[in-house]
C-alpha cells in the first residue's frame, strides 16, 4: 500500500472515477450497465448522483465498492482512485482479498434497506464491533465502548441498552442510523449512500440527512449520495451528476444545475417540480412531492440503446446528428458556473449556439412519446 510522491501531490480528491465501464454477462451476451462514467468528489463534499430507475446508479456504486454480483458482472475498464489513509489506490485493480482491507476503513456504503444489510442473527453491538476488531488494533472492551459511542453519535437513545438489541427490535429509522454507525465506525474517507432515506418517512428522512451532513462535516469524509429525490440534492449536495442509460449526461454545482438545467433530460426531470420545493430546508410536505416525475417513455433496456445520444427517442429537440453521434460531456460555453453537459444542442436550446431544429432535421420523437422537455427548449 505504498504511495508515490506524485499520488500524494494529486490527492485533492477523495474519490475519482474515470471512464468506468461495468459489464453484465447476460443470456443475450455482454451488456454495459455503466458505460464510461467519470466522477470526482473532494474531501468533505457531497456529490449527488441522480437519474431514473435502471440508469446504473447502484451498479456504479457497487462497482466502486467491489460488490458487484460475482460471475454476473465485472468492471471492464476505467479507474477508481481512492485517496486512502496510506495514499491513492486504484480500486479497479484490486482483487477481493485486497478489497477487504479497503472496505470499511477507507470507503463504505449504506443501502436503502437496512434490514437486507444488517445481520438479523447478530446484535447491533456485535455488528458494530466486527469491523473495529478486524481493522483496528482494539481490545474487545475498547471496541464495545466505541460501539456505544458510535450509537450515541448517530442519535440512538439509550445506546448502552440498544447495543444489545437485534435489528428487528429497532424501528426503521433506528436501523438506518445503526447502518450509518457501522459504515462510519472505521472513519472511512468516502461514504457511498444508495437511496439512504427512501424507505423512511419524511420526518425521519430529514433527520437522517442532517445526520449524514453533520458526520460529513465533522470527519471531512466525502459523500456520494445516490437519490431519486431532487430535494435531497438541493438540501445536501454540493455537486450533482445526472445519469441516463449508463452515462453521465450533465454535471455541475447542484445549485447551478437545479436553477438552470441544460440537458433536455435534466430539464424534463425538473420540469414538474415546484421551484420553491428545491430551496434547501423545504418543508416535509413539499419534499414528499419531489420523487422524480414520470417522463414519457422509458429508459432503454440494457444493450438496447439507440445509436448516438441515448435520450434521442424521448427528446423533443433532437436533430439528425443526435442519432448519428454520441454527444461528449463538455463544458457549456454559456454557463458561468461551469459544469458539463452531453448534448448536441441542449445546453442552450439552440438559441445562442445558432443550432435550430428545423422541420427537416428534427427527429420525430417527441410527438410520438409526448415528451416535452420544457417550453424554453428549442422554442
Ligand atoms: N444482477 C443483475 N443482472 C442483470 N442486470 C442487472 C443486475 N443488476 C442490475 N442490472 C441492470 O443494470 C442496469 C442498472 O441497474 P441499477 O440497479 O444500477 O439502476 P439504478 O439506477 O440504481 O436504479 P434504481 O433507481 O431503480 O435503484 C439496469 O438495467 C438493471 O436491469
Ligand atoms: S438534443 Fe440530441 S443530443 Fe441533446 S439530449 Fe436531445 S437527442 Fe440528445
Ligand atoms: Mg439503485
Amino acid at each position: 500500500m505504498s504511495e508515490s510522491p506524485s499520488a500524494r501531490r494529486e490527492s485533492t480528491f477523495a474519490l475519482r472515477v474515470r471512464d468506468l465501464v461495468t459489464t453484465f454477462r447476460t443470456d443475450a451476451g455482454e451488456v454495459r450497465a455503466v458505460d464510461g462514467v467519470s466522477l470526482e468528489i473532494a474531501p468533505g463534499r457531497t456529490l449527488g448522483l441522480v437519474g431514473e430507475s435502471g440508469c446504473g446508479k447502484s451498479v456504479t456504486a457497487l462497482s466502486i465498492l467491489g460488490l458487484l454480483p460475482e460471475r454476473l458482472a465485472y468492471v471492464e475498464s476505467g479507474s477508481i482512485e481512492l485517496a486512502t489513509h496510506a495514499g491513492t489506490r486504484d480500486l479497479a485493480k484490486l482483487d477481493e482479498d485486497a478489497y477487504v482491507g479497503v472496505r470499511g476503513p477507507e470507503i463504505s456504503m449504506i443501502f436503502q434497506d437496512p434490514m437486507s444489510s444488517l445481520n438479523p442473527m447478530m446484535t447491533v453491538g456485535e455488528q458494530l464491533t466486527e469491523g473495529l476488531l478486524a481493522h483496528r488494533a482494539m481490545s474487545h472492551e475498547a471496541a464495545d465502548a466505541r460501539a456505544i459511542e458510535l450509537l450515541r453519535k448517530v442519535g440512538i437513545p439509550a445506546p448502552e441498552e440498544r447495543v444489545h438489541a437485534y435489528p428487528h427490535q429497532l424501528s426503521g429509522g433506528m436501523r438506518q442510523r445503526v447502518m450509518i454507525a457501522i459504515a462510519i465506525a472505521c472513519e472511512p474517507k468516502v461514504l457511498v449512500a444508495d437511496e439512504p432515506t427512501t424507505a423512511l418517512d419524511v420526518t425521519i428522512q430529514a433527520q437522517v440527512l442532517e445526520l449524514l451532513r453533520v458526520l460529513r462535516d465533522e470527519s471531512g469524509m466525502a459523500l456520494l449520495l445516490i437519490t431519486h429525490d431532487l430535494a435531497v440534492i438541493a438540501e445536501v449536495a454540493d455537486e450533482v451528476a445526472v445519469m441516463y442509460a449508463g452515462r453521465i449526461v450533465e454535471r455541475g454545482a447542484a445549485s447551478a444545475v437545479l436553477a438552470a438545467p441544460h440537458h433536455p433530460y435534466t430539464r424534463a426531470l425538473l420540469r414538474s417540480i415546484p421551484s420553491h420545493a428545491l430551496v434547501p430546508g423545504a418543508s416535509g410536505e413539499a419534499r414528499k412531492k419531489l420523487r422524480l416525475p414520470t417522463i414519457a417513455g422509458t429508459v432503454p433496456a440494457l444493450g438496447a440503446w439507440p445509436s448516438g445520444c441515448r435520450f434521442v427517442d424521448r427528446c423533443d429537440v433532437a436533430i439528425a446528428r443526435c442519432r448519428e453521434e454520441m454527444p461528449p460531456l463538455s463544458p457549456p460555453p454559456n454557463r458561468a458556473e461551469g459544469g458539463e453537459v452531453a448534448c448536441w444542442r441542449g445546453y442552450d436550446a439552440g438559441a445562442e449556439t445558432g443550432v435550430e431544429a428545423s422541420a427537416e432535421t428534427r427527429v420525430e420523437t417527441g410527438a410520438e412519446t409526448g415528451v416535452e422537455t420544457g417550453a424554453e427548449v428549442g422554442a
